[in-house]
């Protein structure tokens, strides 16, 4: 039911400055896959075969990674070294990838945005390849697209974090309506502790509905002067039509440099096979 996942990648990962220099934070791999084909892959997963990304200067590399590679494809054809291929090839057979820029980084919900002519009238994914979300069983995008199904509203997924570090995201305040599932009454972007309405942070991963495009439109800069999402999708929740989802799988915030170690450590021990 939902066809398209807008991939927000133009960010600059200062975070991981110098390997960020020139290559998009997007394009480093855990272990020997780039974080965004992880996310593509979650997505395709979930149904969500057309991957828009909204990319920006210096981030062709990532369109490029979503395309034969004529020449490295015709010098290992027939060798061993094909099977390295398998899971990208799976991707490009799968998925259809379209891409816009972003000419100023005026934050998430200006991301969001910009992809608009990617998306046109329908209810969409978005995906924040940074939060690397890995479980075995159906992802969490599917695990949205689901409850997309049965309430037909925009949808955050959460977890609950540390007090001490929501000024880091996205908080909510919702009521429980069942297992997992709340209906959000109120939601600040990077509260300081005190005044978090609780400890639920909105990971990246979103199901919004197509009418996000026009409340983005007339939203004015929030936290860090910046167009945040989380402002728009409160005028969403005032009218109830937004659900918060606790999701089940773990995640890796890939944006620290912590936190992608960990998801590599991770990933190594418990997928990583020998080709
Ligand atoms: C963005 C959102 C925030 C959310 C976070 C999840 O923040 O604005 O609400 O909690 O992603 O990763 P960013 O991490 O881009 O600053």
């Amino acid at each position: 039911m939902i066809k398209k996942c807008l991939f927000p990648v133009a960010g600059y990962g200062t975070r991981f400055l110098p390997a960020t220099k020139s290559m998009p934070k997007e394009m480093l791999p855990v272990v020997n896959k780039p974080l965004v084909q992880y996310g593509v892959e979650e997505a395709i997963e979930a149904n969500m075969t057309t991957c828009a990304m909204v990319t920006g200067r210096g981030k062709r590399i990532i369109t490029d990674h979503f395309d034969i590679s004529y020449e490295l494809e015709h010098q290992i054809s027939g060798s061993g070294k094909e099977a390295s291929l398998g899971s990208i090839r799976s991707v490009l057979e799968k998925g259809v990838f379209t891409s816009v820029r972003q000419r100023e980084m005026r934050g998430l919900g200006h991301a969001v945005l910009t992809g608009e002519p990617l998306i046109g009238n329908e209810p969409f994914g978005v995906l924040l390849s940074d939060d690397l979300c890995i479980n075995d069983g159906p992802g969490v995008l599917s695990q949205m697209a689901e409850l997309y199904a049965e309430h037909k509203c925009s949808i955050v997924a959460i977890q609950e974090v540390p007090r001490e570090e929501t000024h880091k995201y996205g908080v909510i305040k919702g009521e429980r309506i069942a297992e997992g599932v709340y209906r959000v009454q109120d939601m600040v972007e990077k509260p300081d502790p005190e005044d978090a309405p609780s400890n639920f942070a909105i990971i990246g991963r979103y199901i919004l509905t197509p009418d996000i495009f026009d409340i983005l439109r007339a939203t004015a800069p929030g936290a860090n002067g910046e167009i945040q999402i989380t402002d728009a999708l409160q005028a969403q929740a005032r009218e109830g039509r937004v659900l918060a989802y606790q999701f089940k799988g773990r995640r890796f915030d890939c944006g620290s440099v912590p936190g992608f170690v960990e998801a590599t450590n991770y990933v190594y021990d418990n997928y990583y096979t020998r080709n």
